[in-house]
Formats: structure tokens, C-alpha cells, sequence
């Protein structure tokens, strides 16, 4: 081909390319949810998907695509084609998978678009039914006399609980022994019926469980107490004894890097919008989960915020020691 036709055809790309970004999207969006359905982000992500309905104008499916504390799912994201038809909705292990993963697949940021962050997600540490301790300060005294013989269960590794309960131990000064399960419904199972102690478990599936009286509530894990009726009462683990404690659950939107920036534009012109569903919002907040309004609903603050995270959780899996191949 001659530099002219060459230019030609060039031409002719960008033309076909603007025409697919001004008609997008022109058929159904796939949003990979790299856990479990009936999960807590596969919850956050089916409302997601509803609210995202109407300002897309096109239905967004819902795919499971499970397994890796999360990395297989994202894993499909990073090598999808890059047309906006190929989302993907994750949580903080989009953070900590790079520094807790020995081999990973796909870099964080550089295989993803970041579209806006979701949503930011407190934990509760809640323990069996049975557990004599009845508060935060107990329940610390019984750990710290048990000779790391108490159970953590979690949701498997890279999991929030997971997570939460590294850096509950890094608080603490002491250590438990953990129990990891496959997905937070066993772990949550087990809980419930004795055979673990205590769980770091995100407030969408610890709250129905508190509410249930099947679990103990002891703290709150974000700097503000959640205005839920199950957990009045509860304080958060700064208050109660661990100043400063913080550890947040975030969910971010992604598409794969090189999606065109009209069709990128678009989408997070649909998750602002989505956002401010009334429906979403009421869901959420039911839930526990604050709706991100800042400047990370940006696709710059997303990453910015990202990187921030990765760089400070880095340092509390290598300080913990615990990678997974
Ligand atoms: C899930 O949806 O299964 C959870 O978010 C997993 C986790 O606890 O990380």
C-alpha cells in the first residue's frame, strides 16, 4: 500500500471509529463482577446495573466471571476488546491484588480505564453468637489472652474480610489464626454457627445478620458510625479504642485501556447519572454504603485515588507476609 491509500485508509478508521463512539452503545453492556452472585459486589453491581439501564438506554448484563480473590475476573477485563462493552465493577482487591499476587496478568492502572468510583463500603467486626464478649474492649482483652488461638474467619485471600483483617491484626499488635473460606457465604455460615470466632465482614452482608441477632456487632470499621438501626449502638473501632482506625471497601467502574475517550466520556456521564437514581440511593444507604460524591467520581480521581491505595496497602500485605501465586 502506497502512503496515500495508506492515509486512506487511516482516514477511513477514524471515521468508522468516531461513527461506533457516536452510536455507542448500540447493543447490550457486559459488566464482569469478578465474585460470587449474591455476594456483596455482586449486589452493588446488579443495582448498578439497573441504574446504569436508563441513561446507557441499553441493558447492562450482569457476568460472574468468579475465582483469585477477584484477579480472574479482571484478568478478562484487561484483554477484552476495548469498545466500552466490556466493563468491569471491583472492589479494593483492584489495590491490593498487585502487591498480594505473586503473577499477575494485568497491571494496575495501566491495563484499565478508571471510569469513577462507586461507592465506599464499611466493614463491622462481628463475632459468633455465643462469644462471652460484649463489646470492643472485651473482646480485645480475649484476644490479646488467647495466644493467637482466636479464629478469623475470611472470605479467602485478597477477599475484603481478608483484608480488614490483616490490617485489624496490625491494630491489635497480635495475631489470630485465620480460617480463609470460599466466598463470604461459608465464612458467614460457619460464623453464624460457631465454628469461627470473629470476621471483618463489609456492613451489606454483616448488617442482615446483626439485624437477625445470628451474629455480634463489636465495631465499626470507618472513622463514621453507620446511621442504620441494627447498628445504632455499635461504635466505630476508632472510637472504641483503635484511633484512626480506617479501612473502607470502595468499588470502582473499569473498561479496558485504548477505549476511546467519546465512548469513556459516555459512560461516565451514565454512572453520574446512574448514581443519582433515588432507587440506588436508597438501596445503598439501606445497605450501609456511601455513594462516592467527590472527586473521584472522575476517571483522574479514580486513579489518582487507586494508586494512592495500591502504594498503602502494598505496605500492610508485605508487612503481614502473605502473597498468593
Ligand atoms: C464478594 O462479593 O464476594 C465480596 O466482595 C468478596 C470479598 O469479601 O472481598
Amino acid at each position: 500500500m502506497n502512503t496515500i491509500s495508506r492515509f486512506g485508509a487511516g482516514i477511513a478508521l477514524a471515521a468508522l471509529t468516531t461513527l461506533a463512539c457516536a452510536d455507542y452503545p448500540d447493543k447490550p453492556v457486559t459488566l464482569v463482577v469478578p465474585f460470587a452472585a449474591g455476594g456483596p459486589t455482586d449486589k452493588i453491581a446488579r443495582d448498578l446495573a439497573e441504574a446504569l439501564r436508563k441513561p446507557l438506554g441499553q441493558t447492562v448484563i450482569v457476568d460472574n466471571t468468579v475465582g483469585a480473590g477477584g484477579t480472574i475476573g479482571s484478568a478478562r477485563v484487561a484483554r477484552a476488546t476495548p469498545d466500552g462493552y466490556t466493563l468491569l465493577v471491583n472492589h479494593i482487591g483492584m489495590a491490593t491484588a498487585p502487591t498480594l499476587y505473586r503473577k499477575l496478568s494485568y497491571k494496575v492502572p495501566d491495563d484499565f480505564e478508571t471510569l469513577g468510583l462507586v461507592n465506599e463500603a464499611p466493614s463491622v467486626l462481628i463475632g459468633k453468637p455465643t462469644l462471652a464478649a460484649n463489646s470492643f474492649a472485651e473482646l480485645r482483652q480475649w484476644i490479646a489472652s488467647s495466644g493467637g488461638k482466636v479464629n478469623l474467619a475470611n472470605a479467602g485471600l485478597g477477599s475484603a474480610s481478608h483484608l480488614c483483617g490483616l490490617m485489624l491484626q496490625s491494630a491489635l499488635k497480635t495475631s489470630m489464626t485465620p480460617v480463609p473460606y470460599k466466598g463470604t457465604a461459608p465464612a458467614m455460615t460457619d460464623l453464624i454457627g460457631g465454628q469461627v470466632d470473629v470476621m471483618c465482614e463489609q456492613a451489606v452482608n454483616a448488617v442482615p445478620q446483626i439485624e437477625g441477632k445470628k451474629v455480634k456487632a463489636y465495631g465499626i470499621t470507618s472513622l463514621q458510625r453507620l446511621p442504620l438501626p441494627a447498628l445504632r449502638e455499635t461504635p466505630t473501632l476508632s472510637e472504641a479504642g483503635l484511633k484512626d482506625f480506617n479501612v473502607q471497601v470502595w468499588h470502582g467502574l473499569y473498561a479496558p485501556k485504548g477505549t476511546p475517550p467519546a465512548v469513556l466520556a459516555k459512560i461516565n456521564a451514565a454512572l453520574r447519572t446512574a448514581l443519582k437514581d433515588p432507587e440506588l440511593i436508597k438501596r445503598e444507604e439501606a445497605l450501609g454504603l456511601a455513594i462516592v460524591n467527590d472527586d473521584r467520581l472522575d476517571p483522574a480521581g479514580h486513579k489518582k485515588f487507586l494508586v494512592a491505595e495500591t502504594a498503602r496497602w502494598s505496605k500492610v500485605i508485605k508487612d503481614a507476609g502473605e502473597y498468593a501465586d
